[in-house]
């Protein structure tokens, strides 16, 4: 009988990146438990959460909540993006709430945010030491709210917020979107092309969440991005290339502007140069640093959800 490394309780189990991170957990023995919407096998809701505490032998939580910005069907009302605060907030109150109360408290609690918290407005370089401006934007806002609401009053319990950039991946988020465009060979460039796109392989922002699980000195924030920095223009061509297509296609700004409106369409038309410096200190050691080996590994025309990596 195989003995459980412990029981992570994870928000946003079945997303995108929480689904691929449940199991690369599973795989590595840790027992979890995923916080859902919807109840089923192995879940809890946010309702069990808030009236109910953690469950029992929680030794980590993880939280990867949050309402898709960028869904195309969804208008930019200020409806939609009550759901996209509440859907992150929330959620993060509602945990550290559960960690504060409960009885015996897990080891570690690890919270996302995003690269939107720089200005993409700044050539600067940021790194996790960097100063984080007064909020500027929706979400900068979000960013910046998202990860007050993490903040723990007990300092026994280990916080480490993730910054993550674009993360890349078949099975959802920019690449599944971009596939079938750029597949066609109708991709190309967004806007300028200049803007820097953060960005970080499905298979390593896993295991940094792994590596924040598992190593007690990892504290705090940590940068979320691969190593190397580029631009929307150079992730065009390495894509284009690693599918063998033409990519010429330029995606008007404007275009965007009016699809998603101009305070969300900046997560594609602007971009911030960040890099994992702490991360990087800490001796995390990434699967793919660059963009060509990244993107060929997720170019594959068929997948399966059950084999994120
Ligand atoms: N993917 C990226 O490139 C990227 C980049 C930077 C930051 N992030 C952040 O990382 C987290 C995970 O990203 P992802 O791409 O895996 O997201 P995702 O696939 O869209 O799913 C996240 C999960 O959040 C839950 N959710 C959705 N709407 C909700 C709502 N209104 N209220 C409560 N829960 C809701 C859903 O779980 P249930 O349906 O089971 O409730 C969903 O499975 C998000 O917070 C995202 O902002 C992602």
């Amino acid at each position: 009988m195989s003995v459980s490394r412990g029981h992570v309780l994870l928000g946003g189990g079945t997303g995108f990146v929480g689904s691929a991170l449940k199991q690369m957990l599973i795989s590595k023995k840790y027992e979890v438990t995923v916080i859902s919407r919807m109840p089923g096998a192995r879940r809890v809701t946010w309702f069990d959460v808030c009236s109910s505490g953690l469950p029992d032998g929680v030794t980590a939580v993880v939280n990867l909540a949050g309402q898709n910005i960028l869904d195309p069907l969804q208008r930019w009302t200020a409806g939609f993006k009550q759901n996209v605060w509440n859907s992150r907030i929330n959620t993060t109150h509602t945990l550290a709430q559960a960690i504060a109360h409960a009885k015996r408290k897990p080891d570690v609690f690890v919270t996302v945010s995003g690269v939107g918290i720089y200005d993409p407005t700044s050539d600067d370089l940021f790194d996790e030491y960097s100063t984080i401006s007064e909020p500027f934007d929706f979400l900068s806002k979000l960013a910046v709210e998202w990860e007050k609401a993490g903040k723990l009053e007990d300092g026994d319990v280990r916080h480490v917020v993730i910054r993550s950039g674009v993360v890349l991946g078949r099975g959802g988020g920019m690449i599944q979107q971009m596939f079938l465009p750029f597949y066609l060979g109708l991709g190309g460039p967004i806007g300028t092309g200049c803007q820097p796109l953060p960005w970080i392989h499905i298979k390593d922002i896993c295991n940094l969440f792994v590596f924040a699980i598992e190593n007690p000195e990892v504290t705090g924030v940590l940068n979320g991005v691969a190593p190397q920095v580029v631009t929307n223009d150079e992730f065009t061509r390495s894509f284009a290339k690693v599918l063998s297509r033409p990519a010429f296609f330029r995606v008007p700004q404007f275009a965007l502007n009016l699809l998603f409106s101009e305070e969300r369409a900046k997560i594609m038309t602007m971009g911030q140069k960040v890099c994992p410096k702490r991360v990087q200190e800490l001796g995390f050691q990434y699967e793919y640093p660059d963009i060509n080996s990244a993107l060929k590994s997720v170019s594959h025309l068929i997948y399966s959800k059950k084999k994120p990596f």
